[in-house]
């Protein structure tokens, strides 16, 4: 194919057609397109932006160049959600077996974490015995027994858009709207479910920093759902600063074992999981109303369900949460960090926070890296807090190895936060919500 004509084509503004966008797909998958010429094209697709017909286009053919699952046998509606990636969000690991719980059923691609957002596969691989790859017949097989099932994006599924999606995040082209659109909605479409809810993050740790451009993500999405056939809904959710308290693997793991436990409150992760649940059992036709859903989702949690099955998950992809209970930490450095002085913390960038815990090893530069599932940061306080001096910001778990200082990590942590004598106006979870 002459992905020349297309480069040229778009370069100069052109719009290029499905049978075009088609070939092109096919070239990325069959390996004759050269990195330098998809680079090329990805860039100028950055520079003059993809239409509506485009996008659609791009997600068909995205759709239609690897395989794609049906849940026949399925003992309830099947469903499915996906996060535009946000810094402590451990959504999945709390939500997939809520769903479950309220009988939704659940087959879940999950990718590893890139850049300063962690990924649902490093999460549940720091439970030791945890398997993020199963055959076909090993996920029916849960699914029909537990109702949910966490794993890693198999090869065959989107296979033009692994091969891009390595490439983007090389060349600095994630950032554009059709691009991530057609990533995100071809990898639903293929995976199977009735029922899709997108959490879509917003703000200083997310792709969309402003509501503006979060809403023209969320509007774009609902519209390619309605033209592919799945019911999407949109929340939009706030990233101004982590999710919870947790940024690390482990660490998130552990939040979410605690939470569960009745151990330790997080409202905004509590909030944005019932919200998200009702969203879609509304979608399936199991409850009427949005605040049926939650309901239906406070009482899973509040009597047990959520923990039972949970366990029960974990256990069918063969983790050992004793194990993970049991481990110690030999080998990393907790430091303390404390406030100087008094005030309110009015504000936290989540961003850096993510880049701070990935420099500690709990992410990835590059898609070859490995990561370290016990470091992390467990943020003590949030956005509208008063501190007082002296006061724990914030503990960090670091590699004792680590070359730099408690006092440079500490300070590294500080530079993150701003502080301030007035309270801040403090933003909800959940910003908006989009309905299909
Ligand atoms: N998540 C995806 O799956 N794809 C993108 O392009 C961006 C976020």
């Amino acid at each position: 194919m002459e992905l020349l004509s297309l480069i040229r084509k778009k370069r100069a503004g052109g719009e290029l057609s499905a049978a075009e966008l088609e070939e092109f797909t096919a070239a990325v998958v069959d390996g004759s397109a050269p990195d330098y010429q998809l680079s090329a094209l990805l860039m100028a697709i950055c520079y003059e932006g993809l239409s509506y017909a485009e996008t659609l286009a791009l997600t068909r053919a995205f759709v239609a160049s690897g395989e794609q699952l049906s849940w026949p046998e399925a003992q309830g509606p099947v469903v499915d959600k996906h996060s535009t990636g946000g810094v402590g969000d451990k959504v999945s690991l709390l939500l997939v077996p809520w769903l479950a719980a309220v009988g939704l059923v659940v087959p879940k691609m999950s990718g590893r974490g890139l850049g300063h957002t962690g990924g649902t596969i490093d999460k549940l691989a720091s439970v030791p015995g945890f398997r993020v790859a199963l055959s076909q017949g090993e996920i029916r097989a849960i699914l029909a027994d537990v109702g949910c099932v966490v794993v890693a994006q198999s090869a065959g599924l989107v296979p033009a858009d692994k091969r891009l999606y390595a490439l983007r995040d090389v060349t600095d082209t994630v950032d554009q709207l059709g691009l991530i659109a057609a990533s995100v909605l071809s990898k639903k479409t293929a995976a199977g479910a009735e029922h899709i809810v997108l959490d879509v993050k917003c703000g200083s740790g997310a792709f969309f920093k402003d509501l503006a451009r979060a809403r023209e993500f969320a509007e774009l999405a609902l519209s390619l759902g309605r033209d592919l056939g799945r019911g999407v809904a949109c929340v939009i959710s706030n990233m101004h600063q982590p999710l919870g308290s947790a940024v690390g693997n482990a660490l998130e793991v552990e939040e979410v074992l605690a939470l569960l436990a009745g151990e330790r409150d997080q409202p905004d992760l509590t909030e944005l999981c019932q919200i998200l649940g009702a969203l879609l059992l509304t979608a399936a036709g199991r409850t009427v109303s949005m605040d049926e859903g939650q309901a239906m989702m406070e009482q899973a949690l509040a009597g047990g369900a959520v923990r039972e099955r949970f366990e029960r998950w974990i256990a069918a992809q063969g983790g050992d949460l004793a194990a993970f209970r049991e481990r110690h930490r030999d080998g990393y450095r907790r430091i303390d960090v404390r406030a100087v002085n008094g005030g309110y913390l009015r504000g936290m960038d989540a961003q850096r926070i993510g880049e701070l815990a990935r420099g500690l090893g709990a992410g990835r530069l590059t898609a070859a890296d490995g990561i370290d599932a016990e470091v992390g940061i467990l943020c003590r306080c949030k956005v509208g807090d008063a501190i007082e001096a002296e006061q724990s910001l914030a503990e960090l778990v670091a590699r004792a190895i680590d070359p730099r200082s408690d006092r440079d990590l500490a300070e590294e942590y500080v530079a993150a936060l701003s502080f301030g004598a007035e309270p801040p106006e403090v933003k909800p979870v959940v910003l908006d919500v989009l309905l299909p």
